[in-house]
């Protein structure tokens, strides 16, 4: 699994793997962070002291095992509290910045992103996972490309963190569909010389390669999804 670390701003984005192919991701500002999920609690308290941080605030996209796993070990040792994704979309301020919690149910019927507009980046949960959607599971076909459909309305160079690592399987899938297509190929290339490139592109890039961006009707979009769940 690869570790990413993305400067931003004067804000840095920390990449941490958990499990077997999951990423949480801090959020850093000098020495204070924000965690995005938290599917294990050790690789967390790892990186807080490796990086000399704090943890603010722990922000949950949706509450499948492996991404609140971790949670209660870490707000009982750090006495940090969890933001839900029950709670109401909206806007605050987070570590000198604004946080905006989107709801993007389809891959769960409770789902949200948080995007951070001033430093363009997007933590996308199951929602957008590097080069396809998450399955769905409780929520509904059209649910879920209406949450994809927000997503492509934000800036072109915002940068996606998913919740897992699927960038290969997510690449061989998008060339089942597109076998031609050029700017796929290229991104699985990526992988092997600068994964964390590769995983965590830009939403530029998963326009070019990633298939459940590029139907046009829900109708398609169904059939695309149950094609992936086979693949
Ligand atoms: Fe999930």
């Amino acid at each position: 699994m690869e570790t990413g670390r993305f400067q931003v701003n004067g804000f840095e984005v920390l990449a941490v793997p958990v499990l077997y192919d999951n990423f949480v991701y801090l959020v850093c500002r000098e020495d204070e962070a924000v965690l995005i999920d938290a599917g294990e609690a050790q690789p967390v308290f790892q990186a807080l002291e490796e990086n000399g941080l704090r943890l603010q605030k722990l922000l949950i996209t949706h509450t499948h095992h492996d991404h609140i796993g971790g949670c209660r070990a870490i707000q009982d040792r750090l006495g940090v509290q969890s933001t839900s994704p029950g709670i109401e979309s909206g806007t605050f301020p987070m570590l000198g910045t604004v946080c905006e919690s989107i709801s993007t149910p389809g891959h769960t019927g409770i789902h949200k992103v948080y995007h951070f507009p001033e430093l363009g980046i997007l933590f996308a949960g199951d929602t957008l996972i590097n080069g396809a959607c998450g399955r769905i599971l409780d929520g509904t076909a059209e649910q879920l490309l209406s949450s994809l459909r927000k997503i492509c309305e934000m800036p072109d160079e915002t940068r996606i963190f998913g919740g897992h690592d699927y960038l290969v399987k997510n690449m061989e899938f998008a060339l089942s569909v597109e076998p031609d297509n050029k700017d796929v190929k290229a991104r699985l290339d990526l992988y092997r010389t600068d994964p964390a490139s590769a995983i965590f592109a830009t939403l530029a890039e998963e326009k070019k390669t990633n298939p459940f961006l590029r139907v046009d009707t829900c109708g398609e979009f169904a059939d695309l999804r149950e094609r992936k769940d086979c693949f």
